[in-house]
Parts: C-alpha cells; sequence; structure tokens
C-alpha cells in the first residue's frame, strides 16, 4: 500500500489538536469494548444495509458476521457501520430516485470515518450500483460482497421466482385466466427465502458486472443467498479486504475502461437488465470513464447471448450457479474480453481465466458456436424520437414485432395510464404502439412503469406483446417490446413530449431506430409552446430535480460524475 494503514488514528475530528482528538477517539473506541491491542490494528469498514424494508438483505447479520470473521481472522479490526438501505418495492416513488443518496452516503462514511479498506455488503437493484458508485469516488480500497439470489418456491409442481413469474401469472390474472384464489396462492409462493430475485434482474446483473468489473472475488456473483458457501464468500472477502491494505489496489485500478467494456460484453451475454446499462454508465462515470452507443451497440452485435436464464429464458439464478456461474461464462467469452485487466486480488483475468472449471451444465450456459441468441441482449436506438438514445433489450421482445410501424396511443403521465389504460371506451387496437410521456428522471424519478400493461380489453382478447415507448425504466425481471430511456425525457421537452395520439412510429430494430413520423416543423412547433413540470421546492427531491442527469449519462448528479476524489 502506498500510505501505511492509519486504523483508528485516520481521519481525525478536527478540534484544533491532533493529539487531544486521538486521545477523545482511544478512549471512546475503549467504551466498545475494544482492547489496546485491537485498536492498534488497521481497520476494514463493512458498509452493511440491513433494513426492516429490505427483504433481500434479510441475511445482512450473517453476512457481516462472517466478514469480520475474515477480517479478523487475516489481522486487522473489523468495523460495520450502516448505510441507507434501498428495498426495490418498499420505496416511493422509485427506489431509482434514492440509488445516488445511497452512493453519496456510501462514498461519504468511507471516506469520514477511520478505515483503512471497505467491504460493501448490497444485493437489491439499487444498492450494489450504489455501493460501487461510492466506493469509486471514495477510492479507497474496497471490495463488493452480494447478499445473493433468492431460491425458487414451488406452486401445483412448478417452480417460481420472483419476479418474472410474479409478472407472467400477473398478466395472466388481468387476462382471467388465472383466478382471484389462484392469484393468492401464487403470491405467497414467489418469494420464499432470503436473498435478490431468483431471474437474471437487476440485482444478478449487477453482481455479475460487479465480479465482471472485477470489484467482487471470482466465482461470487450467484452463490445463492441461504447456500453455505455465501457465507464462505463473505469471510473470504473479508480475509481479501485485508490483502487490500498490502497491495493498495483501489477501485480506480479496477473499474477502467477495458474493465467496463468487459462489463457490457457480460450484460449482453446473460440477457442482462436494461436498468444495468444506466448504473454501469454511472459507476464508470464516477471515474470518467465513457462508453459511446455506437460501441455498446458494436459490442452488443459482437456478443452472443449465452446464459439461458429468465426473462430471456427459462433457468433461474440457482441453475445459474449450479451451472458454473459467471466463470463459465468468462471462459466462453475470452476471446471477445480484454484479458489484461486486473481484479481486486491482483489477479490478471488471463491467469484467472486460464484455469479450466471442472463442470458447466450447457443446459444453462451454453457454448459460444451454440447460443441462446447470436447477438447480445441489449441495444441503443435513436431517431427523431430519441435523439440522444433509448435503450432496446431485444433479448426479452417479440421479434416478429422488431420492424413495426404504428399509431400511437398517448399517456401524458403515470396518473393518465392508471385511469385510462383499462378503461373500454380506450381508442386501441392490435398494432398500435403504446408511449407513455412525464416518466423520466426529472418527471418522475424515472420509475419502473416501462413495462406498461397491456390494456385489458386487447389482454383478454390474447393479445400477449405490444411495442411499448416511454422514458421510464423497466424491471430488469420483465419482458416485451419495450422502448425505454428514451432521452431527452419528456419533461426536459424531449420529442416524445410532442407525440400526439393517432401519430406514425417506426421501430426498426435492424436499423436501431426508433423515429416519431412527423414533419420536424410540426414536432418543432408543438413543442414551442412546451412549459416544464413545476420543480420541487425543498429538500433532496429538489436536489434531485436540479441536479439528475439524463438515462445515458448515467442519471447521476451532475456534481458527482469525473474524476475520483483525490
Ligand atoms: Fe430486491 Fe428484486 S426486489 S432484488
Amino acid at each position: 500500500m502506498t500510505d501505511k494503514p492509519h486504523g483508528i488514528g485516520g481521519g481525525l475530528t478536527n478540534y484544533g489538536d491532533p493529539d487531544f482528538a486521538r486521545y477523545l477517539r482511544r478512549s471512546f473506541a475503549r467504551s466498545m469494548g475494544l482492547s489496546t491491542e485491537m485498536l492498534a490494528k488497521p481497520i476494514v469498514g463493512i458498509a452493511m444495509t440491513p433494513s426492516g424494508f429490505n427483504n433481500c438483505h434479510r441475511s445482512m447479520d450473517d453476512l457481516v458476521e462472517a466478514v469480520s470473521r475474515g477480517v479478523l481472522a487475516a489481522g486487522a479490526l473489523p468495523r460495520p457501520f450502516p448505510t441507507i438501505s434501498l428495498g426495490e418495492v418498499f420505496l416511493n416513488p422509485t427506489s431509482m430516485m434514492y440509488r445516488n443518496l445511497m452512493a453519496m452516503d456510501t462514498e461519504e462514511m468511507i471516506g469520514a470515518q477511520p478505515m483503512d479498506a471497505v467491504v460493501l455488503i448490497g444485493g437489491c437493484d439499487k444498492t450494489v450500483p450504489a455501493q460501487l458508485m461510492g466506493a469509486a469516488s471514495a477510492n479507497i480500497p474496497a471490495i463488493q460482497l452480494v447478499t445473493g439470489p433468492m431460491s425458487t418456491g414451488r406452486y401445483h409442481g412448478q417452480r417460481l421466482g420472483a419476479c418474472t413469474d410474479c409478472r407472467s401469472f400477473w398478466g395472466k390474472y388481468r387476462a382471467g385466466t388465472v383466478s382471484e384464489t389462484q392469484i393468492t396462492e401464487i403470491e405467497s409462493q414467489l418469494s420464499v427465502t432470503a436473498g435478490t430475485c431468483a431471474v437474471m434482474g437487476t440485482a444478478s446483473t449487477m453482481a455479475c458486472i460487479a465480479e465482471a468489473l472485477g470489484m467482487s472475488l471470482p466465482g461470487t456473483a450467484a452463490i445463492p443467498a441461504v447456500n453455505a458457501h455465501r457465507l464462505v464468500a463473505a469471510e473470504q472477502s473479508g480475509t481479501a479486504a485485508v490483502r487490500l491494505l498490502t497491495t493498495g489496489i483501489r477501485p480506480s485500478q479496477v473499474i477502467t475502461h477495458k474493465s467496463v467494456e468487459n462489463a457490457l460484453r457480460v450484460l449482453m451475454c446473460i440477457g442482462g437488465s436494461t436498468n444495468a446499462i444506466v448504473h454501469l454508465t454511472a459507476i464508470a462515470g464516477r471515474l470518467g470513464i465513457r462508453i459511446s452507443a455506437e460501441r455498446m451497440n458494436q459490442i452488443s452485435d459482437e456478443t452472443p447471448v449465452l446464459v439461458d436464464l429468465k426473462p430471456v429464458g427459462e433457468g433461474y439464478m440457482e441453475d445459474f450457479h449450479a451451472a458454473g456461474g459467471l466463470g463459465a461464462v468468462l471462459r466462453e467469452l475470452k476471446p471477445l474480453l480484454h484479458l489484461d485487466t486486473m481484479d481486486v486480488e491482483g489477479t490478471i483475468l488471463a491467469d484467472r481465466l486460464a484455469e479450466p472449471l471442472p463442470y458447466v451444465d450447457r443446459s444453462i450456459i451454453r457454448p459460444f458456436n451454440d447460443p441462446v441468441s447470436p447477438v447480445g441482449g441489449l441495444i441503443t436506438l435513436k431517431g427523431s424520437l430519441a435523439p440522444d438514445g433509448a435503450i432496446f433489450k431485444r433479448a426479452a421482445a417479440t421479434p416478429q414485432l422488431f420492424e413495426s410501424e404504428g399509431r400511437a396511443v398517448v399517456f401524458t403521465s403515470l396518473d393518465d395510464m392508471a385511469a385510462r389504460v383499462d378503461d373500454p371506451d380506450l381508442d386501441v387496437a392490435e398494432g398500435d404502439i403504446l408511449v407513455l410521456q412525464n416518466a423520466g428522471p426529472h418527471a418522475a424519478g424515472m420509475p419502473e412503469a416501462g413495462y406498461l400493461s397491456i390494456p385489458k380489453k386487447l389482454a383478454q382478447k390474447g393479445v400477449k406483446d405490444m411495442v411499448r415507448i416511454s422514458d421510464a425504466r423497466m424491471s430488469g425481471t420483465a419482458f416485451g417490446t419495450i422502448v425505454l430511456h428514451v432521452a431527452p425525457e419528456a419533461a426536459i421537452g424531449g420529442p416524445l413530449a410532442a407525440v400526439r395520439t393517432g401519430d406514425r412510429i417506426r421501430l426498426s430494430v435492424a436499423n436501431k431506430s426508433i423515429d416519431l413520423l412527423v414533419p420536424a416543423e410540426e414536432i418543432a412547433r408543438r413543442l414551442a409552446g412546451f412549459a416544464p413540470p413545476p420543480k420541487p421546492k425543498r429538500g433532496y427531491k429538489a436536489l434531485y430535480r436540479n441536479t439528475v442527469t439524463q438515462a445515458p449519462e448515467g442519471c447521476d448528479f451532475d456534481f458527482l460524475a469525473g474524476d475520483a476524489a483525490p
């Protein structure tokens, strides 16, 4: 390490008398029952995120204990500390609004408290991105540990896992093919263990990205939350954090342009969540790393989908772990990866991948030459409707709708959609294109509302998918022919605000384009009268509204992006 570990003497409270500050701190530390010998050791902080509002982090106490065991055994003093925790389904209006708050909390508490390295424990969708963003900016030696995915439940012999099955059964309930009694029974079987969603949703995608970046220990992304190996991984993460005190490896050495490109390849290959694009952009942006939309599309076109998991395929995360996990994926992707990247252990990727895996289940992780799909899961679309870009998950869409032109049916807000989408008098037909405005970062905090419900009267006729467009996000566990993250968003006067019911819209996956088929002069005329919605005046929501960037910049706060702290 370039700097000697400071232990309890690091980052002193400022009383204008450093000796007094040390004396007082030692005295107060002793009140926690710590001996002089313990207080002389270097310190590994453990950023823990338990919460009565976060089911995905139910195993946090066990993980903190296991990390602490590893830290102690390796000769340092573990100091767990809380940060805010974001439970996906317990936050209004959306957890996305609080990701940056958690990132600031994490960065500031890492920097303000006396620790020489840190283990970050997160899991639920926004927590791992927030922790990686904070760690990248704090830039002290850091390791990411995830809580791990849930195991599946059973309903009448069928395996169930949050949350792809939540959505498919809800769709059947709306269409009238699943009864009230059945949906109540299903509700109790969807989330039956501790851990994050059981499919390749945002949480598991981000766990894979953390490992692909090199910020988590190899082989740890997919271990189920309730598997004993998850606790072993926690203990080993604690031990590895102490090794960081010697090597001094910092996040800025691990998260590089090349490792970000590797993580993008992994995202494409696993059929990962659309949300991960925004999060990876924000994490990379903390270190001044930018990947263009064109480069992202190139990576997507070169990278096959190899992982057969819901929501793209059939399996669950527990199958992925048993099949060989991310290590097996990386070995298949080897010809496409930058092999000279380094992980938190200082291991070069080429060396990690030189060791063969004893077993890979090819029904879950396909070989490179027999992919689930020959091209990657996500692409950026551009065009007159989204001049700065939009995201499309082709891996989870209906190929017959890839080249579509249709009539727009516009909902002007989330409230408007909720009020009218199931109205029997709604003027909508199969082949129309549903458009939701004012659900972007400025307007609504960018909730996961982009998975617009199929209008009930069409669902009951058997319509299962339609082209749907919005400036919102979509859950990583969702599926459909859905265009998301349209930028600029409607609430800042993007062309999305100009769409009117009856306009024609064209989607072309082949051309990677999304166009409003209205003359440019008419779009400009409609937008000339545009007035942005009123801004919140106080508190965090005002800070958010005034400083959040658009999706292609990662929805970070504009004053947090850039280079890491010195
Ligand atoms: Fe936490 Fe899905 S709700 S990962």
